[in-house]
């Protein structure tokens, strides 16, 4: 909700522009490694949480994600 909200929305649902939705079937198909690696290192704009959230919060947030769809 704090991290990610601002560009993804609530429900994955993006508000920010040229942000993807974290709902949509390609996300499925991919591996909890790399929505980890991701979340963890960043990727072009998505900003990286290295630092910010543990590993084990990064695993919560892909395991709150799976569940947006
Ligand atoms: C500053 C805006 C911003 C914030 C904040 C943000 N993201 Fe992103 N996110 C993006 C953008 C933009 C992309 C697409 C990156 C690209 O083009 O490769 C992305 C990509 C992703 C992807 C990959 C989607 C895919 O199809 O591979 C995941 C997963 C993701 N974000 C999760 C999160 C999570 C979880 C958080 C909070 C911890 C978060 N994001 C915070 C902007 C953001």
């Amino acid at each position: 909700m704090g991290h990610c909200a601002g560009c993804h929305g609530i429900n994955g649902v993006s508000v920010a522009q040229q942000t993807p939705k974290l709902t949509s079937f390609e996300l499925f198909s991919k591996t909890d490694e790399n929505l980890f690696e991701v979340v963890r290192s960043g990727r072009d704009k998505m900003p990286p949480y290295f630092g910010i959230l543990g590993d084990q919060d990064i695993h919560d947030v892909i395991d709150y994600v799976r569940t947006l769809h």
